[in-house]
């Protein structure tokens, strides 16, 4: 053994002695063989919201570092980071911009689990994990835009509260707690920033742990197409390094794609919040806009009702499903109609807002 080499094995053993971990256990781990599709980016989008996650995870420490939750100086601090902070627009784009990809995948991550019945037994619990997981997502979109507080996040936030105390039997309790009051004041803000920045990352963090736990424990789905010849070299398709290699490219095309974007449109800033003036039309963020057209269609009680009803069968939908084949004798094509209808009917009602006025 040269000098040199010696030296190195003699900083790894000592290493190991500090951090007694089992490096080889780690290795085994990385190199077991997954599904060949998941070199098909779309059949493993879990890992770009995971990605993502991380992106807003990095870039929110960030913009913590300036930003000032009190309805006095939340705004300004806003207007600071954007104008003033050196690379303060970009991080805030990046954060914003990057929140919205997550959205959009974690709701094609759903789909393509939907669609291809990956949701099925055993994988009923993962499910309902993961629908957590976009309860979560959707709502850190909704408590972020609200930190800002110019004028639309504002209403939009007085909107959400109405909308919470219009919950049966529970709405008061959870809309006394979301606003820290009977109105929106000067404790929402704090409570939104805490939820934003506290509770829903603990949650997030929590959830994917056994989300991720569930799918190495499980597996993931093993899908076979029609006329597909699968090779030696496809059978021994390896986490480490070839799925992770494929997650990597994405992840840095979409660092390059989301810095692009963020350069022609920068995160802007509208009007300061105003409590005493109401904006002519208020927006939510676009993925509630099926939300807000129900509401503008039927009343607070009904849209919100059918929220919670739509909500529920699609969280516990893998045992409706179970249920519904039992008593009907349905077979997997009902599955697939229903949810393209679903698909369809949201994507008819959030078209319809954006386009109204
Ligand atoms: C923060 C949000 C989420 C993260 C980080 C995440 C992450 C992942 C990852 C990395 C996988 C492995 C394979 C793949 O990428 O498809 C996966 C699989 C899975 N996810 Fe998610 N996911 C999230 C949200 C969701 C949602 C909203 C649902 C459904 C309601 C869901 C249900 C599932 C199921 C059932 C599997 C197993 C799929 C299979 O076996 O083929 N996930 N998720």
């Amino acid at each position: 053994m040269s000098p040199e080499s010696k030296k190195t094995a003699g900083i790894a053993s000592r290493w190991q002695e500090l951090f007694p971990f089992d490096w080889e256990l780690l290795r085994h781990a990385g190199a077991e063989p997954v599904p060949y599709h998941l070199k098909k980016w779309w059949f493993c989008l879990g890992g770009t919201v995971a990605y993502l996650f991380i992106i807003q995870v990095i870039t929110g420490i960030l913009l913590t570092f300036y930003y000032i939750p009190s309805p006095d100086a939340a705004y300004q601090s806003v207007a600071h980071i954007t104008q003033e902070v050196r690379f303060g627009w970009y991080i805030r784009s990046l954060h914003k911009w990057s929140a919205n990809f997550m959205i959009i995948a974690v709701f094609l991550h759903m789909l393509r689990v939907y669609f291809t019945g990956a949701y099925r037994h055993p994988r009923q619990l993962n499910w309902m994990v993961g629908f957590m997981l976009l309860g979560v997502t959707l709502t850190f979109g909704f408590t972020g835009y609200s930190l800002v507080y110019e004028q639309l996040s504002f209403w939009g936030a007085t909107v959400a509260a109405n909308l919470a105390q219009a919950v049966p039997l529970l709405g008061d309790t959870i809309a006394f707690f979301l606003r820290g009051g009977p109105e929106v004041g000067e404790n929402t803000l704090t409570r939104f920033f805490v939820l934003h920045i506290g509770i829903l990352p603990t949650l997030a963090f929590l959830l994917v742990a056994m989300h991720i736990y569930l799918i190495r424990s499980q597996g993931v789905t093993e899908l076979h197409f029609e006329n597909e010849k699968i090779t030696e070299e496809q059978r021994h398709f390896r986490f480490w390094p070839d799925h992770v290699t494929t997650e990597l490219i994405v992840g840095v095309l979409l660092m390059y794609i989301l810095t692009i974007i963020a350069l022609i449109f920068p995160a802007e800033l509208g009007e300061p919040a105003n409590p005493n003036v109401t904006p002519a039309h208020i927006k939510p963020e676009w993925y509630f806009y099926f939300n807000y057209r129900l509401l503008k269609l039927t009343s607070l009680k009904i849209s919100v009702l059918t929220t919670m009803v739509i909500g529920g069968i699609a969280f516990l939908w893998p045992f409706v499903e179970e249920w519904l084949q039992k008593k009907f004798k349905l077979n997997d094509r009902f599955s697939v109609y229903l949810g393209v209808i679903a698909f369809l009917g949201f994507l008819f009602l959030t078209v319809w807002e954006s386009l109204s006025h």
